[in-house]
């Protein structure tokens, strides 16, 4: 199976062209609903944008306007983190707060209180964060800044206002994920001056200017991993191709806890072996390096049917169970109490009419439906 660039690293880096003078390239790009609206957000701040299949160049010339469309970021989070690059680049950023959505709240405390640490003035009124800049040359400040959880998007956000501002910023408790990292190496071709992105502190040496690159993107791991677990649910043999297996180290030893067992037969190529063997273990979602949120929903598939009982415990989002009732109309035991799942293995799951609630819980769905 062909894995596509990462969603989570492309909508971040398409963000991060924002920050680059003149013009940058991305390849690698994934065809998703997702990065059209991105692209449709970055155009209607006056850049242009041309897109031939996984690559997309970006025309920043006409970049002027702060203010992207309601309409367009209130249906997609990652549009939110723009607001660091627009702040950084014209002083002044208008961003609708990004709607909760249905696996929760989605709050973004973190990334005001890191841009106001950056001296930005931010106020919330009528659903839209509206933060500016003041002084002579109406420049951000670099500034230590504590994150209370390692969010993905605030070490995003905050990482990429730090770019352009005027000194040294330091992001303590910093977000680990493999797109922070992907987000940092963009950030440093097009010049800028940033160490220990991967690492819980992070620093950003603010330059004048970021100029031009052509930077592809990282694969994605979540759709990597929910091709293995599709694998070991059919009990066949799947090629996932590229997949970065150092990405994938703990949905990889979830795996063969179960019972399937994976082969790397090359740095970016992993093989599922049919086994016949499921059996229950526990899950516990964390910020990475530990087990992924975004895996939980296809384990959870692949646990209804091994033999057993499994309690899967989600910490990271407050209300992502959703894809519980909608196994269960396929024939899953399972129970949810507080935050955990606790699954029953079953014989075998039945076709149903279901529901996709979220991304990752409609790829759950579909892997049950293999099944
Ligand atoms: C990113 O979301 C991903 N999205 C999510 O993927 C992923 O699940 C998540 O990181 C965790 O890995 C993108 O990159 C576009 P967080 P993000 O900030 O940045 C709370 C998918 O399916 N929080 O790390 O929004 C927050 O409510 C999506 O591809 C605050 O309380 O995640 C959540 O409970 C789903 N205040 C927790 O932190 C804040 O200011 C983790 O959120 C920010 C976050």
């Amino acid at each position: 199976m062909k894995v596509s660039g990462a969603k989570n690293s492309a909508l971040v880096v398409m963000a991060g062209a924002l920050l680059c003078k003149s013009e940058c390239r991305l390849r690698n790009i994934p065809g998703l609903v997702d990065v059209d609206k991105m692209c449709q957000i970055i155009e209607a701040l006056g850049v242009k944008i041309q897109r031939n299949d996984d690559v997309l160049d970006f025309d920043m010339t006409g970049f002027n306007c702060h203010t992207p469309p309601f309409e367009l970021v209130s249906k997609l989070r990652a549009a939110f983190f723009a607001i660091g690059p627009i702040l950084a680049r014209l002083g002044v950023a208008k961003v609708p707060l990004p709607g909760g959505c249905s696996i929760g709240a989605r709050p973004v405390e973190l990334h005001v209180r890191g841009l106001q640490a950056m001296g930005a003035h931010v106020e919330i009124a009528h659903g839209i964060v509206n933060a500016y800049v003041t002084g002579v040359n109406k420049r951000l400040q670099g500034a230590k800044i504590y994150l209370d959880y390692p969010s993905v998007g605030a070490t995003e956000t905050l990482m990429m206002a730090a770019t352009l501002a005027d000194g040294e910023t330091i992001l303590e408790n910093a977000a680990k994920e493999p797109e922070v990292v992907d987000l940092a190496n963009f950030c440093i071709s097009i010049g800028a001056k940033i160490t220990g992105a991967g690492t819980d502190r992070i620093v950003i040496v603010g330059v004048q200017e970021l100029h031009a690159t052509e930077y592809s993107i990282i694969s994605d791991r979540v759709e990597a991993a929910t091709f293995l677990v599709a694998g070991a649910i059919t009990n066949s043999e799947i090629t996932v191709f590229p997949a970065i297996s150092s990405h994938l180290a703990a949905a990889v030893a979830k795996l063969e806890q179960i019972g399937a067992r994976i082969a790397i037969d090359s740095p970016d190529r992993m093989r599922t072996i049919p086994t016949g063997i499921l059996r229950g273990t526990d899950i516990e979602t964390l910020p990475y390096p530990a087990f992924p949120t975004d895996m939980q929903a296809q384990f959870m598939a692949l646990l209804a049917v091994s033999e057993g009982s499994s309690v899967i415990t989600e910490t990271v989002f407050e209300n992502r169970l959703q894809h519980v009732a909608e196994l269960k109309r396929m024939g899953a035991n399972i129970k949810v109490k507080g935050n955990h799942a606790i699954v029953e293995g079953v014989l075998a799951l039945s076709g149903a009419t279901v529901t996709a609630t979220d991304l990752r819980a409609s790829a759950a769905l579909v892997i049950a439906g293999l099944a």
